[in-house]
């Protein structure tokens, strides 16, 4: 068999509870008319504390991996990409035993809002090197549980998610091209930084101890960094696979504003009607957004086998990604 690459299924999970503009108003001072003209939400699905991350994401592996067609047990590796995992150790494994898939190698991946994308080239990866035949990706986050619910300027944009995919070896390479970038210069624009009190061990040594302090964002920065760099790391990427912006079915890019989704297609020549967007419902569920908005349009009949997709995810770090790709 040869060494291409084909995404063959996909899942998605959301929690239950849905916090609207409304909601968020009554917490700090904003309206449902600033959020929706500024970033197109209007509501996000927020983790009460008995759903967990590693939950959402094996009810997303799960429904990937029956649109695959395959058992758990052919799955050979599982790359989990989120910021916020159940346990600091990982929950890639976790989500191995929840699903049964006893025959994978798990791990966890953070690259932030760029995680699903940097999951699927790296999966690519071993794949193309002939090591596995079945991953399983998933981009999972609760951010809800480091939002600073008291900061207007980010609250409203971020909610709580998991979205799978399987990608499996075939002859045909359906990876078309791709890019990974990252730009530790900018790092303090977009942080969930640790953040303990000393802890004096010894006379001599002194520990930290703690937790990690909520989400600090630099909105402004991060929106020019975005229209900036998602057209460029696309048109890279069209121009690698040798596409033109017409040979482009849909624009897929992770879920942070409305307004940067417009602005890149408009970059980029690429109608609005191509965007694929679920911002209004779920806001920005950061590693989960691609993965959620795809699975979406697969299941609705929008994306069909053979439609090129061109994606872009990008967030802290400051990281950004690009991969174009043929669906199913
Ligand atoms: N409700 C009402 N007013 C708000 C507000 C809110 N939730 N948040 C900010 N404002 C105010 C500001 O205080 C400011 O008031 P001022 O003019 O009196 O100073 C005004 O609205 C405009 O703020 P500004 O920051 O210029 O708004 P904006 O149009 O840039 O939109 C973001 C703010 C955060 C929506 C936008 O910058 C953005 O989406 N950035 C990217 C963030 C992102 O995607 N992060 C995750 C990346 S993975």
């Amino acid at each position: 068999m040869g060494a291409g690459i084909a995404i063959i299924g996909c899942g998605s999970a959301v929690p239950e509870a849905v916090l609207t503009n409304d909601h968020l108003a009554q917490m700090v001072d904003t309206s449902d008319e600033w959020i929706v003209t500024r970033t197109g939400m209007r509501n996000r699905h927020i983790a009460s504390p008995t759903e967990s991350l590693s939950q959402l994401s094996a009810i997303a592996a799960k429904s990937a991996i029956a649109m695959a067609g395959i058992s758990p047990t052919e799955i050979d590796l599982i790359i989990l990409a989120t910021s916020t995992p159940d346990d600091m150790f990982g929950s890639a494994c976790k989500i191995q035993g929840l699903i049964g898939a006893t025959n994978a190698v798990a791990f966890d991946l953070t690259a932030a809002c760029s995680g699903f994308l940097f999951a699927l080239i790296t999966a690519s990866q071993f794949i193309r090197t002939g090591v596995h035949k079945n991953i399983l990706i998933i981009g999972a986050d609760v951010l809800s549980r480091w939002v600073d619910w008291t900061d207007r300027t980010s609250c409203i944009l971020f909610g709580d998610g998991a979205g799978a995919a399987v990608c499996q070896r075939v002859d045909d390479d359906r990876l078309l091209s791709f890019g990974m970038y990252s730009n530790g210069i900018q790092n303090d624009s977009l942080n969930l930084n640790y953040g303990g009190d000393r802890k004096l061990l010894t006379e001599d040594i002194t520990a930290q101890y703690g937790t990690f302090n909520p989400i600090t964002m630099n909105g402004k920065e991060v929106y020019r960094f975005a229209v900036a760099k998602v057209p460029e790391a696309i048109s890279k990427a069209m121009f690698q696979a040798n596409l033109t912006a017409d040979d482009i079915d849909w624009l897929l890019l992770h879920q942070a504003n409305q307004r940067i989704m417009d602005a890149v297609a408009k970059r980029l020549k690429i109608p609005q009607s191509k965007i694929l967007s679920n911002i209004e419902e779920y806001g920005n569920t950061s590693a989960a957004s691609i993965p959620l908005a795809l699975d979406a349009a697969v299941r609705d009949g929008r994306v069909k086998p053979g439609d090129i997709i061109a994606a872009s995810g990008f967030g802290a770090g400051l990281t950004w990604g690009s991969a174009i790709f043929k669906w199913g």
